[in-house]
């Protein structure tokens, strides 16, 4: 599409889409979305949020699970996903913050926690759909370069690049934590259709790589050709590799 509008508009006609069949389908059973941090997305939720704000869009009882989070910082940090989740789509989509899930990085037994994280998107009944952005390394969620194919929700060491691309979130590089807990690619691949956004130059690479690149775990973005029902929605700057 022809620009980050665009890239908003359209990704949040596929979501409105999800949220709307299953209301009709299934009324006790709302759709369940998977979301993501990062500003790929942000465009997405304002279109979102404006559709509910009018009417339009009926949320009600939709629930939410979030790919990620860092070790080590407290959710009530501004930067935590906790936080950055209920800024940018629990309250702009009128969520119910009950059914929004978030991993727990401040777990004391992290490794449990993850675990109980994959216990719960499988009660809800898995992920309908799951909506993404793409690091400049090709990761997604923070499963970074290398991570395995059939990975679970767990701890991962954030990449020196993603570390430095997330420093602008911090006063200073130095407090972008080190580690994180994030939906492995395995659990994401699980979701019954997966849309991810990207837009910009500076996504160019990954996403040439993610597309036309071989399957290879060094651009974990390449899971998506494994799976049969992902949607790519990127700008013209960001297609500007393929
Ligand atoms: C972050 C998130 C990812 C996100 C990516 C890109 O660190 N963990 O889920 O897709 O990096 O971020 P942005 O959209 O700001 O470029």
């Amino acid at each position: 599409v022809p620009d980050a509008n665009a890239v908003a508009t359209t990704a949040a006609n596929r979501i409105a889409a999800v949220i709307r069949a299953r209301a009709a389908s299934d009324p006790a059973r709302p759709a369940v979305l998977g979301v993501a941090t990062g500003s790929s997305p942000l465009g997405t939720y304002a279109a979102l949020a404006e559709r509910v704000r009018s009417g339009e869009l009926d949320t009600t009882g939709v629930r939410a699970f979030a790919l990620d989070e860092y070790v080590g910082l407290d959710p009530a940090h501004p930067e935590s996903y906790h936080s950055v989740i209920r800024r940018t789509v629990t309250e702009p989509l009128g969520l119910d913050p009950a059914r929004v899930h978030v991993p727990d990085g401040a777990a004391s037994d992290l490794e449990a926690a993850c675990a109980e994280y994959e216990r719960l998107i499988r009660d809800a009944g898995g992920v309908d759909l799951q909506l993404l952005g793409i690091g400049a390394n090709g990761h997604i969620g923070f499963n970074e370069p290398t991570s395995s194919f059939a990975s679970r929700t767990r701890i991962k060491t954030l990449a020196p690049q993603t570390r430095a691309d997330n420093a602008r979130f911090f006063d200073s590089p130095e407090q972008v934590p080190v580690h994180c807990v994030t939906q492995g690619l395995g659990t994401i691949l699980e979701a019954r259709r997966l849309l991810l956004v990207a837009q910009g130059e500076a996504k160019a690479d990954a996403v040439a790589q993610m597309i036309e690149g071989p399957l290879a775990s060094v651009c974990p973005a390449s899971a998506l050709q494994l799976h049969p029902d992902a949607v790519v929605v990127i700008d013209r700057a960001a297609a500007s590799k393929l």
